[in-house]
């Protein structure tokens, strides 16, 4: 059977294009075998023509004028892997407006711009897929927005960042210096180029408001996101965790709560019993709960070349079946979403860790134990191992307490971190048991 070809156009060739090349090249016989059409590859822009590349390209395709991607005729479907917000965005919109399809590994666009992009797409026909800009390899937002369509979500949570999974996994099973530890995630090429999105927490709230979108039909713009990265993690609270029975995850987490979406990204403790827990490395797990499917967890790489350029793929094969065989381009769902602001910080609920670095002295558990009580927070469990060497001296204070507020949390270790017996800033955590 003779097959129709779809002009394919790449903004970019780093690591993740030169893997949809590869891809479409190792695959061209099976998609062919599979689809009544060919998707080929037309023209690509990059910065520098003449830079040596891992991959083959042939002469002529490569241009270092991105627009004349977007606007040749023989390109049906752009494929945005330049990253960043500029030009990314008036280049994608510039498809759009045209008709082209848009594929996009691009998760601060979709965060930041999702609304104008995907109302432009609707309003021009055109498609929009951005699989790979929400956990690599993993097929969440297919999961979302296909397979569990006949759920209403109630809450998801889980590791989107592979970075940030694997600097804590070597902290816990190797120790090892959080500095030298990123710095092998960026030799390894899942860290951004700018690190500081990964270890803050920002990559994962971008990945995170994608997902409130898709799993709630709620915008929630990822700035309003309670965000706290993992730098204030030390080796001594992974440890202390790991005694109490927890592992330490950079999670994001989203519940529909009726009037707010509650979502927050930051460190928490989870069992060590629990899948999540023992992700481990770059691995991405994300849990959604439907309401008719229950429980689905969606494991896999989040990061790299070939995982990303997997789900690009898988964009590419959809949005070229969509135009072979004339189908409506986006879903309305996508488009027709609500605004949202997230539950505001101080009416979240949870359990907390607390590290306290107190004077060993008599007395000092007491202030402390009194504090909470003033706040209706009640301690769980409490670790002070050891005796300071030295007269005077501090000693780590390890407290758990059961479900309290957050604002009443808050007050309470401002009050303990001003007890003249405390002498650092306290490290508090939360503790997620996800039931
Ligand atoms: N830098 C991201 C991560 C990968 O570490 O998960 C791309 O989203």
């Amino acid at each position: 059977m003779s097959s129709k070809s779809i002009g394919v156009g790449l903004l970019g060739l780093g690591v993740v294009g030169s893997g949809v090349v590869q891809i479409l090249r190792d695959r061209a016989q099976v998609l062919e075998r599979h689809y009544d059409f060919q998707l080929d590859v037309r023209r690509i822009a990059v910065r520098n023509v003449g830079k040596s590349r891992s991959i083959d390209i042939p002469a002529g395709m490569l241009t270092d004028d991105a627009s004349s991607v977007v606007q040749d005729p023989d390109v049906q479907i752009v494929v945005e892997v330049i990253g960043g917000l500029e030009p990314a965005r008036t280049l994608s919109l510039a498809a759009l407006e045209a008709g082209k399809d848009v594929v996009t590994a691009n998760k601060a666009l979709i965060a930041e711009h999702g609304g104008e992009l995907f109302r432009t797409a609707h309003e021009n026909n055109a498609g929009l897929a951005f699989e790979a800009s929400v956990c690599g390899g993993i097929p969440i937002v297919r999961s979302l927005t296909q397979g569990l369509s006949a759920n209403g979500i109630d809450s998801l949570y889980g590791i989107l960042n592979g970075t940030t999974n694997y600097i804590l996994t070597r902290m816990s099973d190797e120790g090892g210096t959080y500095e030298e530890i990123l710095q092998t995630a960026q030799e390894l090429g899942f860290a951004e180029a700018d690190p500081t999105m990964d270890v803050d927490g920002t990559d994962a709230a971008q990945k995170l408001s994608i997902l409130c979108r898709l799993a709630f039909g709620t915008d929630v713009p990822y700035s309003q996101i309670l965000t706290e990265g993992i730098d204030k993690i030390t080796s001594l609270d992974i440890g202390y965790a790991r005694e109490l029975g927890y592992a330490i995850k950079l999670l994001g987490i989203a519940r529909d709560a009726g009037a707010h979406i509650e979502a927050r990204v930051h460190p928490t403790l989870v069992s060590t019993d629990t899948l999540l827990a023992n992700i481990k490395d770059e691995f991405n797990a994300v849990e959604v709960v439907g309401d008719t499917a229950g429980p689905q967890v969606y494991y896999g790489r989040g990061a790299g070349s070939l995982p990303t350029a997997s789900a690009i793929v898988s964009d590419l094969i959809e949005q070229a079946d969509r135009r072979s065989s004339g189908r409506q381009q986006l879903s309305r769902s996508l488009v027709d979403v609500r605004t949202g602001t997230p539950t505001p910080k101080d009416r979240i609920r949870t359990s907390y860790y607390c590290r306290f670095t107190v004077q060993d002295c008599p007395g000092v558990l007491a202030e402390i134990a009194h504090i909470f009580s003033e706040y209706t927070i009640s301690i769980a469990t409490v670790i002070q191992q050891g005796r300071s060497e030295v007269e005077g001296g501090t000693v780590p204070l390890i407290m758990t307490t059961h479900e309290a507020g957050e604002a009443d949390m808050q007050r309470a270790v401002d009050l303990i971190g001003e007890l003249p017996t405390v002498k650092e800033t306290p490290q508090v955590l939360r503790i997620e048991s996800f039931t």
